[in-house]
């Protein structure tokens, strides 16, 4: 028996037939008004359109996913499966168990979309179902919502093996697998009782999820303004840190106190954040994903904040800015900020159109090495050259230790199934959003970096979008150098 189930027979409700009577009557009648068309309607048309001329006749099985359970009968606040919501465009906490479908017609395919609609009043879920109740958890749109919403059509979950499997010795189906698992195991029972080979069939459905990642590189319009009111939201999301700054010496676990204020700001303004903060004070800078964010705060220190708000769409910005917790940066402080811009200026330069991807970090990270050589740092009888050999060098991966950057959207590391050739090796193109965030990193006890330099980690991260002519540094409006940083505290701080 599942913890869930135990749970609910733990704390019986007792429903006598005079309860249900009473409770499903005298509600006034729901509006049958239809909702407003979403404005990502036509643009995820557009989408399905391009997946469905490269899959003619073959059905394409999208699953949004399920509820995941946080402890027994608590379940974690839901998010789509980022495939999901790239095709349909539904965004926020919409809708568990919900599966597009693309059924192949003469001329392409026609989607469908299978969720769980609202119940009827008269039902036992409208009032005692948890999970998925309308008393419970509020109420899910109905079938003709849904059609209004999204420009699709719409239909019951509970049609949704048969239909999915219907005809299946001459549809190919494919499945984005790791979407839904339990729906997927479901699927490849009926797809091998059908006489499908297993492995064959996985195959076929990981060029299918591939294909929709890798589609994402090139965003549309939508998606662009969507990643501009992300990157507006973090702005204030750091300003709202900054305005907290004084507050933080002397106050324990002051960066859960950056964590909070910067979540209060993200839940506000979007859907949360885009992935957890790292708020790392001090020596935790030098942690990459320091996401634990347990460290007292003292006004010497520099806080290193990586946050992104995510917006009801989900589209997330992703942005570092390092910050002297006083107001001003000790000087060795920012001799290692200045390098550290000195490669983003480097980075950010190669971020054009004809340039790769790749290109990006081997000018970044160039900038990097020469400081390090400059300051002593490479062994003895390494330079510049030598540590960038990429077959016998690297020694200046030491200190950073990390890629310059990643393609951004719905997801923070947005494309992932892309292949070498199609991200790291690829040539830029306009409509690529990506990250370009270099960073140096003297761990408190690197006996190999001078003692000024121990115990501080700096990166600066910002979202650009490549144009036809180079690029936009969409958070470029979040000041960047030192000296701006620091007039930046003193003009929020004073505000
Ligand atoms: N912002 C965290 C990362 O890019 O890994
Ligand atoms: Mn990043």
């Amino acid at each position: 028996m599942s913890e869930r189930q135990k749970a609910a027979d733990n704390r019986p409700r007792v429903t006598t037939d005079e309860f249900r009577a009473f409770v499903t009557t005298g509600w006034a009648p729901r509006s049958d008004a239809p909702p407003a068309r979403s404005p990502a309607a036509d643009y995820a048309a557009r989408r399905r359109a391009a997946l469905s001329a490269a899959y003619p006749g073959q059905r394409l099985v999208v699953p949004a996913g399920g509820l995941k359970v946080r402890s027994n009968d608590c379940d974690y606040v839901f998010r789509p499966h980022t495939a999901f919501a790239y095709l349909t465009g539904l965004g926020a906490d919409r809708e568990p168990d919900a599966v597009l479908v693309l059924e192949p017609n003469a001329h392409g395919h026609d989607a469908i979309l299978y969720f769980r609609p609202l119940a009827t009043r008269d039902s036992d879920e409208f009032f005692g179902d948890a999970r998925y109740g309308e008393f419970w958890v509020g109420p899910r749109p109905s079938l003709a919502d849904i059609e209004a919403e999204l420009g699709l059509s719409a239909a019951h979950i509970d049609g949704f093996l048969d239909a999915a499997t219907k005809d299946a010795a001459h549809v190919l189906v494919r499945v984005v697998r790791d979407a839904d698992h339990e729906l997927t195991g479901q699927l490849d029972a009926l797809r091998v009782a059908q006489g499908r080979d297993q492995q064959e069939a996985e195959v076929a459905d990981d060029e299918l999820a591939h294909d929709i990642s890798y589609a994402r590189m090139i965003k549309d319009d939508y998606e662009v303004e969507q990643l501009r009111a992300a990157v507006a939201a973090t702005r204030d999301g750091f300003e709202a840190v900054i305005a907290e700054l004084p507050t933080l010496n002397g106050r324990g676990r002051g960066e859960r106190w950056v964590e909070g204020t910067f979540a209060r700001e993200a839940r506000h303004q979007g859907n949360g954040v885009g992935y957890d903060s790292i708020c790392a004070a001090g020596d935790h800078a030098n942690t990459l994903h320091w996401i634990r964010n347990t460290g007292d705060i003292a006004d010497d220190d520099l806080i290193l904040l990586d946050a992104g708000v995510e917006v009801d769409a989900l589209y997330t910005a992703d942005i570092t800015r390092t910050l002297p917790v006083s107001g001003s940066f000790t000087p060795a402080q920012r001799e290692i900020y200045d390098a550290v811009y000195a490669a983003q200026q480097a980075g950010l330069a190669a971020v054009a159109p004809g340039n790769t991807f790749s290109d990006i970090h081997a000018a970044a990270i160039r900038v990097i090495a020469e400081h390090l050589y400059a300051w002593g740092l490479l062994p003895d009888g390494i330079d510049v050259a030598a540590s960038l050999d990429t077959e016998h060098g690297q020694y200046h991966r030491r200190w950073m230790v990390h890629g310059t950057s990643h393609h951004l959207g719905l997801d923070v590391h947005d494309c992932a199934l892309a292949t070498r050739s199609e991200y790291l090796d690829a040539e830029l193109r306009p409509g690529m959003v990506l990250t370009v965030e270099p960073g140096l990193y003297f761990k408190s006890d690197d006996t190999l970096a001078p003692e000024r330099f121990r115990g501080i980690g700096v990166r600066i991260e910002d979202d650009v979008l490549v144009t036809a002519t180079g690029h936009e540094n969409l958070s470029g409006h979040l000041p960047r150098s030192s000296a701006e940083v620091e007039k930046w505290i003193a003009r929020v701080q004073g505000d």
